[in-house]
């Protein structure tokens, strides 16, 4: 005789809907989706013990469950707090928590920088999401904020702790899907900070995947830094047939015509990396940072990309290159006016191909 399976019931903004025993809020909140959902910059659902570090997420319980039906006296972190049943949640519609997220912002931002305009994260970041969405203008902090200098974590991954928002959901990667961890949350209180343990590279297979994880702009690809945008380029789903063992090959090719510039584990809804056959889909290093030519992968099609993420602003439906040129608009004239701005820059060299360059690309790639 098959057992039934029990589901409790929650309420969150109004919306009630059934879960399994041990879903915690923000699970049975992501269920329901859009903007019920807490926002999360440490919970990340791949990753075992992830969560409660940045109170992001927190939610008013205003009823804990129909045995006790009592509020809850504080906020509480809904990737932490597990449902019972008869509780009632307020996250949009509770008065206290827009408050309180935007101090949890304020608080993010106190040593964050606010370098966008030259991140590599911009446009992709959790933490410009998260301060557009829940935070205020303007900041009442006025003290230094602490810097650190840039470190190199191996020849693919450049930290920038100055960025760093001690989520931790890199040392769980390392825990968790490589070989072995050499990196870690060293100190403590304002002094804490991701670092390596004596500058030790970090070098397996998997180690690309932190990048992936990182919301902030504090862990980049060092072989695309500074070489685009990434609202400029078209991101398509592909895959390859991987012999690296734990790699799922599926990825998504960051490109701008022809080229490749980057490579990335494919991401859901909630910003984490998508899930193939119910296991996450980790890419190996092999396929993130080496194979950078289009030829290499079976192009699937175009990323769904959310319509409200500047990345989707570059509205397109298909790869083709559009069939009207200048000439043909203008009815079989030439264009004239048209300058080639290799004749008065050094900048963008034919020759030079920014996705060939192994490092991060800088002025001294375009001297001869
Ligand atoms: S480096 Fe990124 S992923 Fe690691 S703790 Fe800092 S913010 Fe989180
Ligand atoms: S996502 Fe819940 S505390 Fe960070």
């Amino acid at each position: 005789m098959s057992e039934e399976i029990k589901t409790i019931k929650v309420t969150i903004d109004n919306i009630t809907i059934d879960v399994a025993p041990g879903t915690t809020i923000l699970q049975a909140a992501r269920q329901i989706g859009g903007d019920v959902t807490p926002p999360a910059m440490c919970y990340y659902s791949k990753l075992e013990g992830s969560g409660g570090k940045c109170r992001t997420c927190l939610v008013e319980v205003a009823a804990g469950s129909t045995a006790d039906p009592r509020p809850m006296p504080k906020l509480v972190a809904s990737c932490r707090t597990g449902v019972m049943d008869g509780m009632i949640v307020k996250n949009m519609t509770s008065e206290k928590v827009p408050e309180a997220r935007a101090g949890v912002v304020e608080f993010l931002l106190l040593n964050h920088p606010l370098d966008c305009p030259i991140c590599d994260q911009a446009g992709e970041c959790h933490l410009q999401d998260l301060g557009y969405d829940h935070g205020k203008q303007g900041t009442r902090y006025q003290f230094a904020r602490r810097t650190f200098k840039k470190e190199d974590l191996g020849p693919f991954i450049q930290l920038h702790m100055t960025r760093c928002i001690l989520c931790y959901r890199c040392t769980y990667v390392a825990n968790q899907i490589t070989d072995n961890r050499v990196h870690g949350v060293v100190d403590r209180g304002d002094h804490a900070a991701i670092s390596t343990y004596i500058s030790k590279a970090i070098d397996n297979d998997f180690s690309g995947n932190m990048i992936d994880v990182c919301p902030v702009g504090a862990l980049t690809d060092k072989t695309f830094r500074f070489k685009n945008r990434v609202w400029f380029t078209k991101p398509v789903d592909a895959h390859r047939a991987c012999t690296t063992p734990g790699c799922c090959g599926k990825t998504t090719l960051w490109m701008r015509g022809s080229e490749v510039f980057r490579v990335t584990a494919r991401k859901d809804e909630w910003g984490e990396v998508q899930s193939f056959e119910g296991k996450p889909g980790w890419i190996c290093n092999t396929c993130r940072f080496e194979t950078k030519n289009a030829e290499s992968w079976t192009i699937e099609g175009l990323t769904t990309i959310s319509r409200h993420s500047v990345i989707g602003v570059n509205k397109y439906k298909t790869l083709e290159m559009p069939k009207e040129t200048t000439k043909a608009v203008m009815n079989g004239v030439e264009p004239k006016l048209l300058m080639d701005i290799h004749n008065v820059s050094e900048v963008n060299k034919p020759g030079v191909h920014l996705s060939d360059i192994k490092g991060p690309a800088h002025s001294t790639n375009f001297k001869k």
